[in-house]
């Protein structure tokens, strides 16, 4: 069982196959959080708790003889406002007489086989783990009687994935409206711990770069307040000892499954205590409770690996992969497209584009997909957005025809849309300029010339559902990409009343999971690939939908190095889309060469961005091979357990996929910063079996895992620009000469 609960010490005891997860109701009624760590064998870890009575940090009514008993010094499981607890709470709530403090008690429990579900809300599944009943959800009820408050906390434990996910229910039981003002997923204490924190943060172009840092007594906040997950600050964080590297020390993750504004809050006390509470951005958020209603938090997947940060990256990706992303897809090989963004942006007509699908069948591209530009007055970034008819003058007979002409070169089919926007300048707005997102008299805030949909109307919904629907059934398309060009502002909705307005940002999250989630149901065999100007929502909440996502509009390998690591930290390389583009690149314009941009694509989904009119021959026969290679590889690459090498992307970024089984190894190396006459590069590999034996490929050498692990394995010295290589190592039966 890895739930248990002991009634005697009220104390609930969640394991996984290597981690441990205490709470007890405590002589307050208070939830605390007792432990969270590594396995120990189901030790009571109470005897951790020490109090003593700090100075303003005042007791409970009941309590006031005992000093050291204090809400503002005791780990907890989930805080409030008001009573006592001066670190940063996780719910906050107005009473209709205007009271603002809370307190909850525990009320009781109910321990449940399978996972939990979440409606309308993206969740990471269990249901296959129900089946082999290696899953179980806790369901802790709290209660604040004088508010009518019951908080239901929800753990669902995935013992064999060493994962643990929370949420919480907050449910209006008073007879009155309750205005909350802050609902966060989860909060955690840690009375002990010393730690760094990583975060993910960037900007458009340059995602999801970790930043570590010391903790020190404050709070860091890292956060997003666009109406979108965002390129500047992922919802994903680590908690990591500061002597953990990426194969050692503790590491403790935790991943909110949400697509808006949200709020990673890490502080550290008076005494040292580290608290994390994350969940919705509680700025510009306030939702109204009418009686007998209830406001369901997002999930946050939670993590713990002793194996440094390779181990809980581990975990993320195996998680991710196997219960949040649709396996159909996952699982699955996926063909390798072409994307006409980069070849021709605005610039096409059928016979360009058939002309594109011709160069893409000779290098043996399976996919071509036609990106933004071909529906309504779609020429420019201007306009057209909203107006979901193929630009006839473009494409004469529409989507319909050029698919078919598509598929008859023997290509599948994929389209662009950007459903949750429009610009000013289409018909769409003309017809309904109150459907887009603005507050009463003002001037809404313009960016890329577009505004945003106002996705908390159902009509809207409706408009676009019936829109895309009918793109997806007229035409023989079997990809999408969706995505979302700007950071949403003026979020005033006229769908909803003004004391409901602070309910805007929420609501459109909800309305977008809606749409994505009906399209997924109508259009099951479709593959959706969600983008955001790149990865501006590149988050588990999406990845519910869409089981990739565009990883970055910066498609340059070096750069990708760096964002296509950061990202490797929460996300599997089964989630990361990546193209191999132009050299000079668009973005940057810098020069590298074929080989290497194929090799760091082949850490992602794979796929090419440019216009092969432009190749070589030299280029294209390379550009065939790369193909065979990927197809070749591709189980192990997006099957396989992915381990970051090297420490950094400079001098040498280097990173390696093992097959599960552990047979198979493929390790990849860009050098970043050659230099001449320099050391050879020696890459240790990682997740081998030490017994075993294993041939590169190239050279029919044989090596031990042990050798490559404890050894490494030295590189040829490598010259020109950016050089990389792959190294692939097969099983090789017979083993090698012992000394
Ligand atoms: C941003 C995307 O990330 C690009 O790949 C491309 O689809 C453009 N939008 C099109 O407008």
């Amino acid at each position: 069982m890895s739930i248990r609960f002991d009634k005697e010490s009220q104390l609930f005891v969640l394991e996984t196959r290597n981690s441990c997860y205490q709470l007890r109701v405590d002589e307050t009624g208070l939830l605390r959080h007792v432990y969270y760590g590594k396995g120990v064998g189901g030790t009571d870890m109470r005897y951790r708790e020490k109090s003593s009575d700090r100075g303003f940090s005042g007791n409970p009514y009941d309590f006031q003889n005992n000093r050291g008993c204090s809400a503002d010094t005791m780990p907890q499981e989930y805080s409030t406002f008001g009573t006592g607890d001066y670190r940063p709470s996780a719910l906050e709530a107005v009473l209709e007489n205007g009271s603002r403090s809370l307190e909850l008690t525990y009320a009781g429990y109910q321990v449940e086989s399978g996972k939990y579900t979440l409606a309308g809300l993206p969740y990471v599944r269990g249901a296959q783990q129900a089946a082999a009943n290696t899953v179980q959800t806790l369901t802790i009820e709290l209660r604040d009687e004088i508010a009518g408050i019951s908080v239901f906390l929800s753990y669902g434990v995935f013992a064999e994935k060493d994962i643990i996910t929370r949420t919480a229910r907050i449910c209006n039981r008073s007879g009155k409206t309750i205005r909350l003002e802050k609902a966060a997923s989860m909060c955690i204490d840690f009375p002990y711990a010393s730690f760094d924190l990583i975060h993910f943060s960037g900007r458009h172009c340059m995602e999801r770069i970790p930043e570590r840092r010391e903790l020190t007594r404050s709070t860091v906040t890292v956060e997003s307040k666009r109406g979108m997950s965002s390129h500047h600050a992922n919802p994903f964080v680590i908690l990591c000892d500061p002597a953990a590297t990426e194969d050692h020390g503790d590491c403790y993750g935790f991943m909110l499954m949400y697509s808006g504004n949200h709020k990673e809050e890490v502080s550290r006390d008076q005494v040292g205590s580290i608290r994390l509470v994350s969940g919705i951005h509680d700025e510009g958020f306030c939702w109204l409770l009418a009686p007998g209603e209830a406001f369901q938090t997002p999930e946050v997947i939670l993590s713990y690996s002793s194996d440094g940060l390779n181990g809980l990256s581990g975990n993320f990706h195996r998680i991710l992969r196997e219960n949040v992303c649709d396996t159909r897809f996952a699982d699955r090989s996926l063909p390798v497209l072409l994307n006409s963004w980069e070849a021709c942006y605005f610039d096409f007509d059928t016979d360009k584009l058939l002309k594109l699908a011709d160069e893409a069948v000779a290098l043996g591209v399976e996919m071509f997909v036609l990106d933004d530009g071909w529906f309504g007055s779609r020429t420019s970034d201007h306009s057209g957005l909203g107006d979901w008819f193929a630009n006839e003058d473009r494409l004469p007979g529409g989507l319909k025809v050029l698919s078919e002409k598509i598929h008859e070169k023997g290509l599948q089919f994929g389209v662009w849309i950007e459903p949750e926007m429009v610009n000013e300048d289409s018909d769409l707005y003309r017809a309904h300029p109150d459907w887009a997102l603005c507050d009463p008299g003002r001037k809404p805030v313009i960016a890329r010339s577009q505004l945003v949909l106002d996705m908390t109307r159902g009509d809207v919904r409706e408009y676009l559902f019936d829109c895309i629907s009918r793109i997806l059934k007229d035409a023989q398309i079997e990809y999408v990409k969706w995505d979302f060009n700007r950071s949403v502002s003026n979020m005033w909705s006229g769908n909803l009343p003004a004391d409901r307005q602070g309910e805007v940002a929420h609501r459109f999250v909800l309305g977008v999971y809606e749409l994505l989630g009906r399209i997924r149901e109508a259009f099951p065999e479709i593959l959706i690939e969600g983008c955001a100007g790149g990865g501006g929502r590149f988050d588990a909440g999406m990845l519910f939908y869409c089981p990739q996502i565009w990883c970055s509009d910066n498609t340059d390998p070096v750069a990708r190095l760096s964002i296509q690591r950061g990202t490797s930290y929460g996300y599997p390389v089964c989630t990361m889309g990546s193209h191999v583009s132009a050299s000079p690149n668009h973005q940057t314009g810098r020069a590298t060469p074929l080989a290497t941009r194929g090799i760091v694509a082949m850490a992602g989904t794979f796929g090419y961005e440019l216009d092969p009119n432009r190749l070589t021959g030299e280029e294209r026969r390379q550009i065939r091979e790369q193909i065979d290679t990927y197809h070749r590889l591709e189980r192990l690459i997006r099957g396989g357990t992915y381990y970051r090498l090297s420490q950094d992307v400079h001098p040498y970024c280097s990173w390696e996929c093992v097959s599960q089984d552990r047979s198979e190894v493929l390790v990849s190396v860009v050098c970043t910063a050659l230099e001449a006459n320099a050391a050879f590069y020696c890459v240790k590999l990682r997740g081998l079996d030490p017994d075993r034996f294993y041939r590169e490929e190239r050279s029919g050498e044989v090596f031990s895992g042990a050798a490559l692990m404890y050894g490494g394995y030295v590189l040829d010295t490598m010259h020109g620009d950016f050089p990389g290589c792959q190294i692939h190592f097969t099983p090789c039966a017979g083993g090698i000469a012992q000394v």
